[in-house]
């Protein structure tokens, strides 16, 4: 699965995705490369990839334990992270708290008007129709994408994740200003939050001074760009550290029942097995073969999320509970 070698299944505007073994997940490469404007501006942002991927992959898991279905499911290096794959809804929902960016220029509202009250918008995820806003009969009526139920979700949904996100970005000193958010259903048909959580599709500024700390760097020139995702990756390391994560992770996490069997593999001579297999054939049971001896290891794990569970029990086989040079391992996790 090396990157040099596969091709990516899609390459957008900041990630690459590829397939993987298996069939329900994806792998998310989080490219340099930066747009603005739909494209019309390009450039490159040092080491935004990691910032990203890292950034996004700790929202996720923030979101995790507090009860919302993602498609997080592991970061597997500073710029990939291990996705459930999902068929996207060409719906792009922007969660605004404060005006900025288009909701300015369409109504000529000044940049900073606190909203009464938070607002979840629609727009049409079509770069060549410059993603325009939607309105709700557009979605259900006009362009067919989904219905009046799904959307009220969609809606809920998204503000609930603006209530976390508003109280945990308060606590490192982080106006949420306005976000974008994608969701898709997974293999289960369950309607789960996708793509990216990171400073290329939030508005973060500073509480105290108002800077600036997104991609609007990168779109009005305003120099420092890399040092603003940076800081963002600092703060967010350091709220979700120690008393945030365990706090989330004990209220929320549920207790799962792992079984692990470990046994010989198939070509590895098992002499412990052999000699079992000869002493049933003495006793008279001459009908089996193949006998391998292996054993199980059984425990309780806590977490807010399952497939992060079995993520962290594949871990503990590879390293510790097996010898994957000798063994295979199977994991059941309830
Ligand atoms: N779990 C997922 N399963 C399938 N596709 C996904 C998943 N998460 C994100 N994607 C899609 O991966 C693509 C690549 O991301 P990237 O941000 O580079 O795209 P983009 O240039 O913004 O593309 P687009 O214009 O399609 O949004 C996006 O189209 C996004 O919708
Ligand atoms: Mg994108």
């Amino acid at each position: 699965m090396s990157i040099a070698t596969s091709k990516p299944l899609y390459s957008g505007k900041a990630k690459d995705i590829f397939e993987t073994e298996d069939p329900n997940i994806l792998r998310a490469y989080f490219r340099d490369s930066a747009t603005a404007f739909n494209a019309q501006k390009k450039g490159e942002i040092q080491d935004k990839g990691k910032v990203n991927a890292t950034i996004s992959a700790l929202l996720f898991q923030l979101l995790e334990q507090s009860k919302i279905k993602t498609h997080f499911v592991k970061q597997i290096s500073d710029r990939e992270l291990l996705v459930k794959k999902v068929s996207i809804i060409p719906l792009e929902i922007i969660v605004r708290n404060i005006a900025a960016g288009s909701l300015c220029k369409r109504l000529g509202i000044k940049e900073g008007k606190l909203l009464k009250e938070p607002i979840a918008e629609f727009s049409y995820k079509n770069d060549t129709l410059g993603d325009p806003l939607l309105t709700r009969k557009y979605i259900t009526s006009a362009l067919e994408i989904t219905n009046n139920e799904t959307i009220d979700y969609l809606i809920s949904e998204s503000l609930k994740i603006n209530e976390i996100f508003k109280q945990f970005f308060l606590g490192i000193g982080i106006k949420v200003v306005d976000f974008k958010l994608e969701f898709g259903y997974d293999k289960d048909k369950n309607l789960i939050l996708a793509d990216e959580l990171s400073p290329d599709n939030f508005r973060f500024w500073d509480a105290k001074t108002n800077e600036k700390l997104d991609k609007d760097r990168f779109r009005e020139d305003l120099g420092n760009v890399e040092g603003a995702y940076q800081e963002m990756l600092k703060r967010v390391k350091e709220g979700t550290k120690q008393d945030h994560k365990f706090q989330a992770s004990t209220l929320n996490a549920q207790s799962f029942k792992v079984r692990v069997q470990v046994l010989p593999k198939q070509d590895i001579l098992d002499p412990q097995g052999q000699a079992v297999e000869k002493a049933l054939k003495s006793l008279g049971f001459t009908e089996i073969k193949d006998v391998k001896i292996g054993k199980e290891v059984v425990f309780e794990i806590k977490n807010g999320s399952k497939d992060i569970a079995k993520s962290q029990v594949k871990e503990m086989c590879e390293k510790l509970l097996a010898n994957p040079v000798i063994e295979d391992y199977k994991i059941d996790i309830n």
